[in-house]
């Protein structure tokens, strides 16, 4: 049976929750800028493909403190999830991840706290992405509050990944077959591969156009 908080707990989430929002757009506010920004000075060679973000559901934060074996109130949920308010950004090709993680860590006003590199270093599902912590300040109520946000850097292809494998784990609950894990781990490195040969492709035709050529397609 799925876990829930207690009437009391769930009110005090309900208002943190809130908190969460205000930094995730925050966030997404600042990202949005750099996007437009990028589209003007690089055009067709924009290192953002797209962002999307989310916050985590009530229910989805109760199941993962439940399996973590945190106690169920928002003080816990506060203290021990970092993802609660989550940003994925879809890059154009695999460097230009390193490019937006650099460009993350100099934002004014945003202290990056956790990096772990999953594209060098990919799990052993075959997992790549890159995925950081950071801290957005949000004024509200006289006070200034600092909340962690998650974001997760990856290609178009390793998100198609991610997706079909996370589809994948749900419906063996976590226990996928061998022939399946390894089926995902070949499909996983030969993505790796191939987003490092798209990458060289896009360097000869920007070499061709010339580094300033903008598209229109914007
Ligand atoms: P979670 O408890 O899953 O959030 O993991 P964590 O706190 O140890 O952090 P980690 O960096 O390992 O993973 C954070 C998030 O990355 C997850 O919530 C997923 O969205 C994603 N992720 C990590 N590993 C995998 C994986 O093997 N497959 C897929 N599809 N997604 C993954
Ligand atoms: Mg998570």
């Amino acid at each position: 049976m799925a876990v829930k908080f207690c009437e009391l707990e769930f009110e005090r989430l309900k208002k943190l929750l809130l908190s969460y929002e205000w930094a995730h757009r925050t966030m997404l506010t600042k990202l949005s800028i750099i996007h437009d920004a990028l589209k003007v000075e690089r055009g067709a060679a924009n290192p953002i493909g797209s962002i999307a973000g989310r916050i985590k559901a009530p229910e989805s934060i109760a199941g993962k403190l439940h399996k973590l074996n945190f106690e169920l109130t928002a003080e816990s949920a506060r203290k021990n999830l970092f993802d609660i308010a989550g940003i994925r950004i879809i890059c154009s090709y695999a460097r230009d991840i390193y490019y937006l993680a650099g460009l993350i860590r100099e934002m004014p006003g945003i202290n990056v706290t956790t990096e772990k590199d999953y594209v060098t270093n990919p799990k052993k599902s075959g997992y790549r992405s890159y995925h950081m912590i950071i801290e957005v300040g949000i004024y509200h109520s006289g006070n200034i509050e600092t909340l962690p946000v998650e974001i997760q850097l990856r290609t178009e292809a390793m998100n198609f990944w991610a997706t079909l494998e996370h589809q994948v784990k749900y419906k063996y609950k976590d226990e996928i077959p061998k022939h399946l894990s390894d089926e995902l781990i070949s499909c996983a490195d030969q993505i790796a591969v191939l987003d490092n040969r798209m990458f060289v492709i896009q360097d000869i035709v920007s070499l061709i156009n010339g580094d300033n050529e903008k598209s229109t397609d914007i």
